[in-house]
């Protein structure tokens, strides 16, 4: 008797369907090609990318994330680990292309062991276990921060700008970094705590790097509306408007018949009447500086302009916020509602030339806690590397102060943890153990590369690594620029822990859960996938760049 042969559709026709060993191995080797691209950007001998994209626009840059940002990645398995870079980039602001680098590793001696004929699971528990025990041992060669350990501070900040180009400048922005971190911090009872919003950059270009310069206040990139307006005004009271101040225009298109010059003058004169009384409120206010999100009219302007009143227009929302929490003021949206309790209060408003622009500095304001950096460079793209750079040196700073310990970097912690995982081993016993194994062996990718980068060779360096570490030489790493193995904490490389901390734990997390996948269902709108690219396509590229401000 012949039972029903027909299939059972569970699935919409054209759905594209990978089970088992093969959807396993496509994903690996999607994961695994996007660790090789960052790769080679790995340390301070890492390898720059020049990235263009559909608009033929050039990045330059050596950021781990900002480069797979920037492709068009379309693997969902690939995209995994995108996503690894930006949660190390938000959690940490450093150490992207570490974690990535670190993912691909575990997914490719994962790989090794499948066909070993040990089973994803047993695999994926070795990893967690690993995982565990690197974050405590990592912890346990940490060492002890202070906010007031200067030195220490610029060093880390150092140690994280050392890998982009603009390395030639280290010194004076790392120095603006810590200044600005230790500026905001704030203490609590847990601790401290860097709200790193409140660290302004402002990208003027022209002039030379070395002009960049920490000020104490907030800078808005606008210039005051009217010549007749003092450049000058010192201890102002602050409006910050939300409304415009002009009257507002129809939305349709609205015809006013007017057969009698008077009517044309009475018209005019109502608007004026209008603009006049607008300013006189803010006049009456007690307000001498006004910040507008919107657009101010030429006539108020001029109203403005002979009350002595300094304006500037269009003024970006996350400006406004900056000032208000700068100031102490708050944002009006209606203008006959502004009182004197909305000003906010400042040192000085004064009209700064920087290169060919004129913007606006608020210093000495109420909340110190707001810093802007001001940075220069001779083109656009000095200006974006050197804001990469520092934004990667503020985060590592803040993140060093937030948790109060460090880490040696250039390879040494890698390799400590890897040694002691080593040797912990034994204890796991079972299958896991060679899990174990494996993941204390994809930890010394880290010095690996890094040796790689340099032009060094890699199986020479781990061998003596492993036996400096052995020996108890704990902060041996390596010297990228030497080309040999040295002490790396005397070399002054140092990373908040956190760095390493959420890499381990962000690779492993992704690695554990590609490997837990044995079935890959896209749908049917997906476009097919290139061939040779093993891949389920779909998704769309991950184009999208921020925007959506206020400008002029
Ligand atoms: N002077 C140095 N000698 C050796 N290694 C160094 C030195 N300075 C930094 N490193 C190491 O370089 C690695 C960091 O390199 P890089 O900054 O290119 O990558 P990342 O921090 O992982 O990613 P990204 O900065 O792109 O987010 C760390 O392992 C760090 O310890
Ligand atoms: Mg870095």
């Amino acid at each position: 008797m012949m039972t029903g042969q027909t299939p059972i559709l569970v699935l919409r026709e054209g759905t594209k369907r990978e089970k088992g060993r093969g959807a396993l191995s496509n994903n690996i080797a999607a994961a695994k090609a996007i660790a090789e691209a960052v790769r080679s950007t790995l340390g301070p001998r890492g390898l720059d990318k020049m990235l263009v994209d559909s608009m033929g626009d050039v990045v330059v840059t050596n950021d781990g994330v900002t480069i797979l940002k920037e492709m068009d990645v379309e693997h969902p398995a690939a995209k995994m680990l995108v996503e690894v870079a930006k949660t190390q980039d938000q959690e940490c602001g450093d150490g992207t292309t570490t974690a990535v680098v670190l993912s691909g590793e575990l997914l490719k001696r994962a790989e090794e062991l499948i066909d070993q004929n040990i089973h994803p699971t047993i695999i994926a528990q070795g990893y967690r276990l690993a995982c565990k025990k690197a974050l405590e041992v990592l912890n346990e060669i940490s060492e002890k921060v202070d906010i007031k350990d200067h030195e220490l501070l610029l060093n880390i900040a150092k140690t994280a700008m050392a890998s982009k180009s603009v390395s030639f400048n280290r010194d004076q922005l790392a120095e603006l970094s810590v200044n600005s971190v230790v500026a905001v911090a704030e203490k609590t009872d847990k601790g401290y705590f860097v709200d790193l919003d409140n660290i302004q950059i402002i990208k003027k270009q022209g002039g030379g790097m070395t002009d960049t310069q920490l000020i104490e206040g907030v800078i808005v990139d606008k210039e005051k509306v009217h010549t007749g307006m003092p450049p000058v005004v010192t201890n102002p009271k602050i409006a910050l408007l939300d409304a415009a101040l002009e009257i507002k225009k129809t939305e349709i298109d609205a015809k006013i018949e007017i057969n009698d010059p008077t009517q044309l003058n009475a018209f005019l004169q109502e608007e004026e009447n209008m603009l006049r009384k607008m300013v006189e409120t803010v006049k009456r206010s007690g307000a001498t500086v006004v910040f507008c999100q919107k657009g101010i009219d030429d006539l108020a302007q001029h109203f403005l302009a002979k009350e002595g009143i300094y304006a500037v227009r269009r003024v970006k929302k996350s400006d406004m916020e900056k000032l208000a929490k700068a100031t102490g003021g708050s944002i009006v949206s209606k203008v006959s509602e502004l009182n004197a309790e909305d000003l906010g209060k400042a040192g000085k408003v004064e009209e700064r030339k920087i290169g060919d622009d004129q913007l606006t500095f608020v210093t000495g304001c109420v909340n110190a806690k707001a810093v802007s950096l001001l940075l220069r460079g001779g083109t656009e793209h000095v200006t974006d590397e050197i804001e990469r750079s520092i934004e990667d040196a503020l985060n590592v700073v803040a993140v060093a102060i937030e948790d109060g310990k460090i880490v040696v970097g250039g390879g040494a912690s890698a390799e400590e943890v890897a040694m002691r995982l080593r040797d912990e081993a034994a204890k796991v016993g079972g299958r896991e153990q060679i899990a174990f194994e494996s993941f204390s062996e994809a930890l010394e990718t880290i010095p690996r590369t890094l040796a790689e980068n340099a032009g060094m060779d890699p199986i020479d360096i781990l061998i003596e690594l492993r036996k400096a570490h052995k020996a108890g030489k704990r902060n041996s790493g390596v010297n990228v620029f030497t080309g040999k193995m040295d002490d790396m904490r005397a070399l002054n490389v140092i990373e908040p822990i956190r760095v390493g901390r959420q890499a381990i734990e962000s690779a492993t997390d992704v690695a554990v859960m590609i490997l837990r996948i044995d079935d890959v269902v896209a749908s049917k709108s997906s476009p097919p996938s290139p061939p040779g690219g093993g891949g389920m396509g779909g998704m769309g590229g991950m184009g999208g760049m921020g925007g959506g401000d206020f400008e002029d």
